[in-house]
């Protein structure tokens, strides 16, 4: 079904304001395409009867699906390889070495979707904390609740298994389940999941030894990525590590941030010197 001018006007605005999503025209198709099964679920049938509903709602929870429906939520393990091989090597190794007093290292998953990403963290970096006597403080977030309540849950379908895990991974933290597999008690206990907008004031985080932003500023328009980064920058540690994805930089965005290289992989710091 062809979304009508005005529909489509009404919930890339609607969109925008809540998440930040830019759905610039051209995206119809989009829109169309998330929209229609939503229709169907929630019962109201048609786009057209969806969109009247969303623009007398009051509950507030129409817009909260239509928002969570209109996120992309595509993700892999260990997606892209080289920023976690950089994680688990040259960067745990300065931050072991300059956390070891603290006993902990802090790391943030924004934009986490299913989980992968934050379960990947947490297979590259807890064994080599838990060997020297530290622990992992793991936050992961996301706007969707549908995808906080995937990443609380941790379990994957046998495709999304196969997207970036090895056999030896797979083995040593699954079990299998009837519907899929079931990712370990330990690995879920060691990531703690909550929703957040990334687009409106942070809460009080706390600050962090590494954030991992990936794949998420792409969604965004260049005053809203000024203004994540901006935050960010703000609760990342002097000599913390900031991971982008490939497509994203903070380059003419948010010059506080030097970018280098460890390990073949892109990171970002606030003090480029910290990090010869
Ligand atoms: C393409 S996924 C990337 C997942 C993971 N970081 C990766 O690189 O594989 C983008 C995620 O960002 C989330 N997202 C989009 N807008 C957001 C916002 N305003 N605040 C927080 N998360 C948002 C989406 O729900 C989605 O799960």
């Amino acid at each position: 079904m062809t979304i009508a001018n005005g529909d489509f006007e009404f919930v890339s605005g609607l969109v925008q304001r809540e998440s930040a999503i830019s759905l610039p025209k051209g995206k119809e198709y989009l829109v169309e395409a998330r929209l229609t099964p939503l229709a169907r679920d929630t019962g109201l049938g048609s786009l057209p009867a969806l969109v009247a509903e969303l623009r007398q709602e009051a509950s507030g929870e129409l817009r909260r699906r239509v928002v969570d429906a209109m996120t992309t939520n595509e993700t892999s393990w260990f997606r892209d390889r080289t920023p976690f091989e950089a994680l688990g090597n040259g960067v745990l190794d300065r931050l072991v070495a300059a956390r070891r007093g603290q006993g902990r290292v802090r790391v943030w998953s924004a934009g986490c979707s299913s989980g992968q990403e934050p379960y990947s963290i947490a297979m590259t970096v807890a064994p080599r904390l838990a060997a020297e006597g530290m622990t992992l403080d793991l936050v992961a977030t996301d706007l969707s609740e549908e995808m906080v309540t995937r990443g609380k849950a941790g379990r994957y379908t046998d495709f999304e298994m196969k997207r970036g895990l090895s056999p030896q991974a797979r083995e040593a933290h699954f079990s299998r389940v009837e519907d899929g597999w079931q990712i370990s008690d330990e690995l879920r206990a060691m990531v703690s999941f909550r929703s957040l907008n990334l687009a409106a004031p942070f809460p009080p985080l706390g600050t962090m030894d590494v954030v991992f932003l990936r794949n998420v500023l792409i969604y965004f328009d260049a005053e809203t990525k000024a203004q994540v980064l901006e935050r960010v920058g703000q609760l990342l540690a002097p000599d913390g590590y900031l991971f982008l994805g490939a497509a994203e930089t903070t380059i003419n965005v948010d010059e506080r941030f030097t970018r280098t290289t460890v390990g073949g992989a892109t990171v970002y710091r606030l003090d480029g010197k910290a990090a010869a």
